[in-house]
């Protein structure tokens, strides 16, 4: 069913995001209302592929539209120029007009690739985000940033592209990896922190079960979240202002990522240590009180990250914070936390103070 609405709003590029659990039927009826084209390309992988394209194309078809569907591997590599020029031939071959529309469905691989194409193909062409992931539901399908990534950095060869909207169906994370809910809890943790005090409360109450997807808490859970990506985007498209503070966690947890080389971490469990390890260091300057470093660290360590922590090397996790593309000037920027629902920009963290407090975070959540 439907639950509910809620407007992104851009001006004119404003648009919805639909949420609702197991409410396919009415996918393609809302297509017909927002008059997207006839011809779509249906961009997937081939893990979503199993679980959830053969009813999604049967009421596509059923409702009219004709869909030329294109599978690709799942993972990070496919998130390429190589592998977006293959998607344009595949498209050139077989003739989709400018006047036509993609559907990414998956996860934010899909979505940012799917979304490079549509912001590229002919100019552009209308796009409608699918997330079958909770990082994507949550985080990466909302705000329209569409990227590639470049053998010299991710997500380096991109632009900013707005869907028409938004499908948010629950039911899909149904057939998720437990990690892959993890990694999206991550960043459902960092709304609480940069943001939302009470959502803070209602993860300390029912983390386990949100992670158990239990479909109250869970739609809770995606319904104020992308409420609150979707507002701080509309007060900041193109990441000018605001819309920096997403990146609390983010300065530590790409530093993880690039540390172990994106194999032993996934983004959000990087993040999910990150925003631990940048309350502390928020802590240690005295800007964060201690008992809510202390809710934060006790929050992190209920999500456990299986994996060997001790595989990354600390030089190795520090040189890549320095080369971080959000960096300002010489020193690191980081977005730390003041309490729980307020975040600021501080630039020029002593580098042995952000050391200790990765240590630490890393020590403590060694499983
Ligand atoms: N554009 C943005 O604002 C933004 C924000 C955050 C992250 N991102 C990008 O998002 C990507 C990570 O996204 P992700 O975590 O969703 O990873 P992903 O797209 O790789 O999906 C993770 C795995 O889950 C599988 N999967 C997806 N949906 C499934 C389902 N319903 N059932 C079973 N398996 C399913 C996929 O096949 C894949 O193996 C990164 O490339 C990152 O750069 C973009
Ligand atoms: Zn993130």
């Amino acid at each position: 069913m439907l639950d509910r609405h809620i407007d992104v709003s851009l001006g004119d590029h404003s648009y919805p995001l639909y949420i609702g659990t197991d409410c396919l039927s009415e996918f393609a009826p809302t297509c017909r209302r927002h008059n997207i084209p006839d011809t779509i390309v249906l961009i997937t992988d081939r893990t979503v592929a199993r679980y959830h394209l053969r009813e999604l194309l049967q009421s596509l078809k059923r409702n009219g539209f004709l869909v030329t569907t294109i599978v690709i591997e799942p993972g990070e590599a496919r998130k390429s120029l190589p592998r977006a020029n293959a998607i344009y031939t595949e498209m050139l071959e077989k003739r989709i007009p400018r006047n036509s529309a993609i559907i990414a469905l998956g996860g934010g691989v899909i979505g940012d690739l799917a979304g490079f194409i549509a912001a590229t193909y002919q100019r552009g062409v209308e796009l409608i985000q699918m997330p079958t992931t909770l990082l994507a539901q949550v985080d990466s399908s909302i705000g329209g940033k569409v990227a590639v990534n470049h053998p010299l950095g991710k997500n380096m060869i991109g632009s900013f592209y707005q869907p028409e909207f938004v499908w948010m169906d629950a039911g899909y994370l149904r057939t998720l990896e437990g990690r892959e809910i993890l990694c999206g809890l991550g960043e459902v943790v960092k709304y609480g922190i940069i943001r939302d005090p009470e959502l803070f409360s209602l993860l300390e109450s029912k983390i386990e079960n949100a992670a158990a997807l239990e479909n109250d808490v869970l739609t809770r859970i995606i319904t104020t979240c992308a409420a609150l990506k979707g507002r701080i985007v509309s007060e900041d498209e193109k990441e000018r202002g605001v819309r920096v503070i997403l990146n609390c966690g983010h300065t530590v947890g790409h530093g993880l990522e690039a540390a172990g080389h994106y194999r032993v971490l996934k983004h959000g469990e990087a993040v999910l240590l990150g925003l631990a390890a940048e309350s502390l260091i928020a802590n240690k300057l005295g800007l964060l009180d201690g008992n809510s470093c202390y809710r934060i660290l006790s929050l992190v360590r209920r999500l456990p990250v299986q994996k060997r922590l001790s595989l990354l090397r600390m030089s190795a996790i520090v040189q890549a914070m320095k080369r971080d593309k959000k960096r300002i000037g010489a020193g690191i920027r980081f977005v730390l936390p003041l309490k729980i629902g307020a975040v600021k920009v501080v630039d020029n963290v002593d580098i042995r103070l952000a050391r200790s407090a990765i240590r630490e975070v890393l020590r403590a959540n060694h499983h």
